[in-house]
C-alpha cells in the first residue's frame, strides 16, 4: 500500500494555549509526519490576546518541537487543510461534555471532504479540567496559574489580565 504522508492540523482558538494543549501537540508530534497548528481568526469573539500574540506564545513553547508549525486561518477548515494538503484533524477530547460537539464537528467537517478524517486524542487526566476560559477566569481573580499555562507565558496573561 501507498504510504501516505500524514499532515495534521490542530485547530483552535488557543486564547490561551494551555498545558492541555501544549500535550496534545507534543503527542500529536510524535504520531504524525506535520503537525500545523491553526489559530482560528474568529473576529465574532472577544479575545484576550491578538491572533499574532497567540501565535507569538505559542512559538514560544512549541519551539522544540521540529515538525510542528503554527499558522492562522479563516472560513472553513477543511478549505485551510486542502490548502495545505493536510488530511487529519486532531481534537482533545477532555470529557463527555466536549463530545456532542466534537462528533458534530467531525461528521461535518467529514462531509465536506471525505478525504479528510478526524482523530480524538484523550486528554491527560491532569489537564481534564483544563480550558482557555477557565485559565482567564484565574488570572482575572489573581489566582495562581502555576500548573495550567507553560511558565514562559503565565507574566502575559497575567499582565493582560489587570488591563481587562
Ligand atoms: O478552540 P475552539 O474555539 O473550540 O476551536 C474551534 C474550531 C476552531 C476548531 C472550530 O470553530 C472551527 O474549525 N472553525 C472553523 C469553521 C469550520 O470549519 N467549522 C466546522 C464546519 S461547520
Amino acid at each position: 500500500m501507498e504510504k501516505k504522508n500524514n499532515i495534521a492540523v490542530y485547530p483552535g482558538s488557543f486564547d490561551p494555549i494551555t498545558k492541555g494543549h501544549t500535550d496534545i501537540i507534543k503527542r500529536a508530534s510524535k504520531i504524525f509526519d506535520r503537525v500545523y497548528v491553526a489559530v482560528l481568526h474568529n473576529s465574532a469573539k472577544n479575545p484576550m490576546f491578538t491572533i499574532e500574540e497567540r501565535i507569538e506564545l505559542i512559538k514560544r513553547i512549541t519551539g522544540e518541537f521540529d515538525n510542528v508549525y503554527i499558522d492562522t486561518f479563516s472560513g472553513l477548515l477543511v478549505d485551510y487543510m486542502e490548502k495545505i494538503n493536510a488530511n487529519v484533524i486532531i481534537k482533545g477530547l477532555r470529557a463527555i461534555s466536549d463530545f456532542e460537539y466534537e462528533f458534530q464537528m467531525a461528521l461535518m467537517n467529514h462531509k465536506l471532504n471525505r478525504n479528510i478524517e478526524t482523530m480524538f486524542l484523550m486528554t491527560s487526566a491532569k489537564y481534564s479540567y483544563l480550558s482557555s476560559s477557565i485559565v482567564k477566569e484565574v488570572a482575572k481573580y489573581n489566582g495562581s496559574l502555576d500548573g495550567l499555562v507553560d511558565e514562559r507565558i503565565v507574566d502575559d496573561i497575567i499582565n493582560r489580565a489587570y488591563k481587562a
